[in-house]
């Protein structure tokens, strides 16, 4: 397929009252976009109006609403029922749904349904939940709270925290495995595989492995990157490349999904470390536990916040660059959603 010169352009007000913190029109990270009649432009790009005018609050509220129901009937509660109410509690908890959504979108971009890859989506949620939970413990982070409430073993205990994050593990995959139709027996293993790598050792898994071990130590600007991009930037690429295979998307379409997920993953994670700088415990609802006191690696920390912000922007360009490849109007979510992750106030 031929480039298509594209993207794109950002109606301010969808992007800007998405979710809740949402309250500023200030653009922190894209200094290459600019302010026109109400919208964004990136300056560097030929404007689309099917992109402009796609109207992406509504879009992620119906999407979140949809994988909001689906989580539900995945973990019904069941004996032992604290094990899985602690399952639910944080399942359940305001998330963003991103991955899930990023996942769904790309299915639909490549041509799929979305029923398709709502059971993989579901699964994606789980681990992220899971990873979080893990994250949170006195072993690890050690917060108190996540997403504005108290951290699952505040509320459950640290043993009950730990079987609600393997419970969570192994019914992801089953989920995938029972629930998943209309997609072949090949594509549904590859999305497994997909999935577990970017899970284990070699993804998320590795990444907050390293993430631990470099505390207090020097870490090279390329090893922060190796970690940021396994302990968050492969579950991201995992959701777009998941959706993509589930969709029927060809190998093609499938590499491109990958690239644009892996960046705008890892661009993810270098605006976390901006926003710990630069907003408050009550801002993202969570406490700085060791992330602040023991001295982790961060982009600020290593490239100071205005390079923090030039390297996100380059990483959104990069992503929006593999967009191109595909129909805009077809692609005007995964746009919004890049556009998203590099603006987020929390
Ligand atoms: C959260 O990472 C967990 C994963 C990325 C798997 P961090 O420890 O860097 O971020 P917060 O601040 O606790 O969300
Ligand atoms: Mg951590
Ligand atoms: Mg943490």
């Amino acid at each position: 397929m031929a480039p298509a010169i594209i993207p794109t352009c950002f109606r301010s007000s969808s992007l800007h009252n998405l979710l809740n913190g949402f309250k500023t029109s200030k653009i922190p990270i894209t200094s290459r976009f600019i302010h026109r009649q109400g919208k964004l432009f990136s300056t560097n790009m030929k404007v689309t109006d099917h992109v402009c005018n796609f109207q992406f609050k509504e879009y992620m509220a119906a999407k979140a609403k949809r994988v909001n129901k689906a989580l539900d009937e995945a973990v019904p509660l069941h004996h032992p029922t604290k094990l899985t109410e602690a399952m639910r509690y944080s399942l359940l908890s305001e998330g963003k749904r991103v991955c899930p959504v990023l996942c769904i979108a790309s299915c639909e971009l490549v041509g799929g349904e979305e029923s398709s890859a709502m059971p993989v989506a579901c699964a994606i949620e789980m681990i992220k939940t899971v990873s979080l939970i893990q994250d949170d413990l006195p072993c690890m982070d050690d917060d108190e709270t996540r997403r504005g409430m108290p951290a699952n073993h505040k509320v459950f205990g640290e043993d009950t925290a730990i079987l609600c994050g393997d419970s969570l593990i192994c019914l992801a995959f089953q989920h995938i495995a029972d629930k998943t139709t209309n997609v072949s027996p090949r594509r549904m293993l590859q999305a497994i595989s997909e999935l577990g790598s970017a899970s284990g050792s070699k993804g998320l898994s590795g990444g907050q492995f390293l993430d631990l071990n470099s505390e207090g130590k020097m870490v090279t600007l390329s090893e922060l990157e190796y970690i940021h991009t396994h302990k968050t930037a492969k579950l991201v690429e995992a959701s777009a490349v998941c959706g993509a295979i589930m969709g029927g998307g060809s190998e093609n379409e499938v590499e491109r999904l990958r690239k644009y997920g892996r960046f705008i993953g890892l661009m993810y994670q270098v605006v976390d470390d901006i926003l710990g700088v630069t907003k408050s415990s009550e801002e993202l609802g969570k406490t700085a536990g060791k992330d602040l006191l023991c001295d982790k690696a961060t982009y600020p920390k290593l490239i100071g916040v205005d390079g923090a912000k030039k390297f996100a922007s380059e990483l959104l360009d990069k992503a929006l660059v593999e967009l191109s490849y595909f129909d805009a109007e077809k692609a005007a979510p995964l746009y919004h959603l890049a556009n998203y992750f590099a603006n987020r106030q929390k």
